[in-house]
């Protein structure tokens, strides 16, 4: 079959490799219908995850159609359309039985990383019956890809520990797929605003469509005068991190107002300053998640209900051999005018 293979920093290649096959009696092939590409592949593209090694495939998202399940899988038989999650869980260690399946002892994060991914004809998926969600018929299947990662990402790490509440005003910092995951996501909760802050005018009038209530741009690095500025010098209530960066973190730390909520979703390659000689004393909360993916079942519902629409988030679509020229589209994300990106295998 052909992957889409990680051949060391700056070297995706479009090669043959063998299928798949099933190595557990908990795992399940899966042929691929939909992938996408994730900010992380293109962390690993640059060299920056360690874990990735050479001729690893890439890809931690998808939808497919079960083509094998493993004698020990009890919930998916051949032919079952699937919705593949970014993090692998066994159901059954402490990490499961908490809800943390990013921790889980014999997976977490492992596809596309550890283990071959998504970005493939075919792709091995083990403990098959916790890590796949079955997809209802008459789906939009392209829209539910966007639930292997960034809709629970930015609804679990940026609202849910936000604990974004109804008259909330809250920020957004970073306004890519994961940031506008957010900004859909927390409007379950009806805050009174969102104000959604990019370097990126596109991204800010798509966040305007999205449901924003107010965009600022950061190009000139004001956005902590600009935001105190909208609400009156009092700051946010919730401050969503959702780049990665530490000047990024330090406008949370800026606007977040007495009470409020830092939540942290961007993955951070560098140390940042706690400015706690400030926050001490302003009863707020830091935190820090990797997505667990705990609420697919709930957002899937969201989704197939129409009251999430995350197809919105797509703006290109690719065949799977044309995948190379999907990663040049993401990569230059402002340039085309990329948000996600679809990669098709049917
Ligand atoms: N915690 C998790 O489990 C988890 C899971 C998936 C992704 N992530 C991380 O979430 C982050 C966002 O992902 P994404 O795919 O949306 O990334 P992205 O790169 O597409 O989006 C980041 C956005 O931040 C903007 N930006 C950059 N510098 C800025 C600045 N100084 N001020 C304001 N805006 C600025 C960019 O213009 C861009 O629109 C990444 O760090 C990603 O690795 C975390
Ligand atoms: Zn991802
Ligand atoms: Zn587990």
């Amino acid at each position: 079959m052909k992957a889409l293979v990680y051949r060391g920093p700056g070297k995706p290649s479009w090669e043959e490799k063998p299928a798949p096959t099933i190595q557990e009696p908990t795992d399940a092939i899966v042929k691929i219908a939909w992938t996408t590409i994730c900010g992380t592949d293109l962390h690993i593209l640059k060299g920056d995850v360690a874990t990735v090694t050479d001729g690893r495939t890439l890809g931690h998202e998808g939808v497919g159609v079960v083509e094998e399940a493993g004698p020990g899988v009890s919930s998916f038989r051949k032919g079952d359309r699937v919705l593949i999650s970014c993090i692998t869980s066994c159901g059954k260690c402490d990490a499961c039985k908490k809800g943390m399946y990013s921790h889980c002892e014999k997976g977490g994060w492992i596809l596309g990383n550890t283990i071959d991914g998504t970005q493939a004809e075919k792709v091995r998926i083990p403990y098959a019956d916790t890590s796949l969600y079955r997809i209802p018929a008459g789906a939009d299947e392209g829209a539910i890809v966007m639930l292997s990662d960034i809709l629970p990402t930015g609804f679990e790490c940026g609202v849910l520990n936000g604990q974004v509440k109804p008259g909330d005003t809250v920020a957004i910092v970073g306004a890519g797929p994961i940031g506008l995951a957010a900004l859909l996501t927390a409007q379950f909760y009806a805050p009174a605003r969102i104000i959604l802050i990019d370097t990126d005018d596109n991204r800010l009038a798509v966040s305007m469509k999205l449901g924003a209530t107010d965009v600022v741009n950061n190009s000139d690095g004001k956005a902590v005068e600009k935001v105190l500025a909208l609400t009156g010098q009092k700051g946010v209530d919730v401050a969503i991190e959702a780049v990665g960066v530490p000047a990024t973190f330090d406008v949370c730390q800026d606007i977040v107002a007495a009470g409020g909520h830092v939540a942290n979703v961007g993955v951070h390659g560098k140390s940042v300053t706690l400015k706690l000689e400030k926050l001490w004393s302003h009863n707020v909360t830091v935190t820090t998640r990797l997505v667990d993916t705990v609420t697919t079942p709930m957002l899937l519902r969201t989704v197939t209900s129409g009251k999430v629409l995350p197809r919105q988030l797509i703006t290109h679509e690719f065949r799977l051999d044309e995948i190379l020229k999907a990663y040049e589209t993401f990569g230059q994300a402002a340039k085309a005018k990329a948000l996600k990106v679809l990669v098709r295998n049917e």
